[in-house]
């Protein structure tokens, strides 16, 4: 693993799943911290589950209307972590290596970018690990190789920061069978890149053909697609049509998202079916 990312093995601690990795990392850097764990929202849910659980004191602050990152007021946070989901969900949107840079050097505590979807955009911020001792970067098998069900992901960091890393961890928290086949899933890096460039193509072309039917979206840098509905047809009841006919997309109802839906990018064949469902359901 630790040759395909070209860091030495003591940089890496594997995880099941990064959700794993994010939990010991709350767990060794929240305990008895009266500092919050920030992050911009919206954003995954788990950053604030785990916060919460601690319990440490989860602080969310918007993005821009853009998905600008309000970096001064993540920075005033003082956070014992700060969590940035690159390219984050539900947006797919990425925050420029510059920005994180920039956060790196600012923040007091760990700054976690969480790149489980690295594998469907163009850059990686995994160089600021060697740059920033506060710097963990988390990646997973679960999106970019369709490994969710084999429960694997890791975490990049120097050493020292990962020590108080494996202090938390579960001594057997990765079962012999999910290293065998991570492993050569990692290894195989071509076949990787293959499905990762089908998905790419197959979200431009979902992209064009929902705008099409008075979707809009920004390029999305995941497996999926942050959509707003056609104003006649609230993205709530577009969600549960959808979901009658056995397509589940995400529909998030809470601030900036109401009117929005997650699609994931299918097969050609299974975003036509979700196109013809739309289709039917959309109000004229
Ligand atoms: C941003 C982000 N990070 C991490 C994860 C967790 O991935 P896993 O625990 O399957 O490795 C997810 C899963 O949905 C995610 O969306």
């Amino acid at each position: 693993m630790s040759d395909v990312l070209g860091v030495p093995a003591s940089w890496v601690i594997v995880g099941n799943g990064s959700d794993d990795m994010l939990n010991v990392l709350v767990r060794a850097c929240a305990e008895g911290s009266d500092r919050p764990i920030v992050y911009p929202m919206p954003t995954y849910v788990l950053y604030r589950t785990l916060a919460e659980i601690q319990p440490a004191n989860p602080l969310e602050i918007s993005y821009g209307e853009t998905f600008e990152l309000p970096l001064d007021d993540l920075v005033a946070a003082q956070a014992a972590i700060t969590f940035i989901a690159s390219p984050n969900s539900p947006s797919g949107h990425v925050v420029p290596i510059e920005q994180l840079r920039e956060l790196a050097s600012r923040v007091p505590g760990i700054l976690a970018i969480d790149e489980a979807y690295v594998d469907f955009a163009e850059n990686s911020a995994l160089p600021l690990v060697q740059e920033f001792e506060n710097v963990i970067v988390l990646r997973t098998l679960s999106k970019g190789y369709s490994l969710a069900g084999l429960r694997m992901g890791f975490g990049v960091a120097n050493p020292q920061l990962l020590a108080g890393l494996f202090k938390v961890k579960d001594s057997y928290n990765i079962d012999a069978i999910a290293i065998q086949v991570g492993t050569a899933a990692m290894r195989d890096q071509a076949y990787k890149n293959e499905c990762a460039a089908k998905v790419k193509g197959d979200r431009a072309q979902l992209m064009i053909d929902l705008k099409q039917l008075g979707f809009e979206m920004c390029p999305s840098h995941g497996n999926f697609l942050l959509a707003t509905v056609p104003a006649s047809s609230p993205a709530e009841s577009l969600y549960l049509g959808l979901k009658e006919r056995g397509i589940l997309v995400r529909y998030f109802n809470q601030l900036g998202l109401a009117d929005k839906l997650r699609i994931t990018v299918g097969t050609p064949e299974q975003n036509q079916i979700l196109l013809e469902a739309v289709m039917s359901l959309l109000q004229p």
